[in-house]
């Protein structure tokens, strides 16, 4: 009788920690990470619409060029880039491939981002009168897993 007490307890809790895992899926979440380190930091999604902030603050000061590694990438990646400044600076981004991107407006629209096919130029963005400390990127690497992993380069120009 004991017996199979536990058991079905056992039985319930994995049907439970199934059916919760499935909701934690379907909500947004944030990336895993490493630790950022010099200028590079690892980032995984962790659910389809993941966020992240990608801190400058947390890179140091001396990098000209950070590069964030998404492995696995798939679905939605939305990232901060939090530059902290509060004068006016671009953000630069080059090409990421195997995603879409989108730039988010202060308005809140979606602008799909169109990389130049025939350079590797990054493309810029600018935020006048520092009004923008950080800026708001989707990239969407579609329901299919198609890439090892993609490179997320940026810069800031101040
Ligand atoms: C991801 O977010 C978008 C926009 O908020 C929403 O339409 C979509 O259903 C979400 N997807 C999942 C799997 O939660
Ligand atoms: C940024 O650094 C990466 C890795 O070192 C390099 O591949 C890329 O070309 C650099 N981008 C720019 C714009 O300097
Ligand atoms: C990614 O985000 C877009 C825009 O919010 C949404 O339409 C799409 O359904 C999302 N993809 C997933 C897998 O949730």
């Amino acid at each position: 009788m004991m017996r199979f007490d536990i058991k079905f307890f056992v039985v319930l809790f994995a049907l439970v920690s199934v059916v919760a895992l499935g909701q934690r899926i379907e909500e947004d979440c944030a990336a895993n990470s490493e630790t950022a380190e010099s200028c590079f930091q690892y980032i995984s999604s962790a659910c389809k619409n993941t966020t992240f902030i990608a801190d400058r603050l947390s890179y140091g000061n001396s990098c000209s060029n950070i590069s964030l590694f998404w492995g696995g990438p798939m679905n939605n990646m939305t990232i901060f880039f939090d530059s902290h400044s509060l004068k006016s600076y671009e953000l630069c981004i080059s090409q990421v491939a195997c995603t879409k991107a989108f730039y988010t407006t202060e308005d809140r629209h979606e602008i799909p981002i169109k990389w130049n096919p025939s350079n590797e130029e990054p493309v810029c963005f600018p935020a006048l009168n520092g009004n923008r400390p950080a800026m708001r990127f989707r990239f969407d690497a579609g329901d299919r897993w198609i890439c090892y992993g993609t490179t997320i380069n940026f810069f800031y120009k101040f």
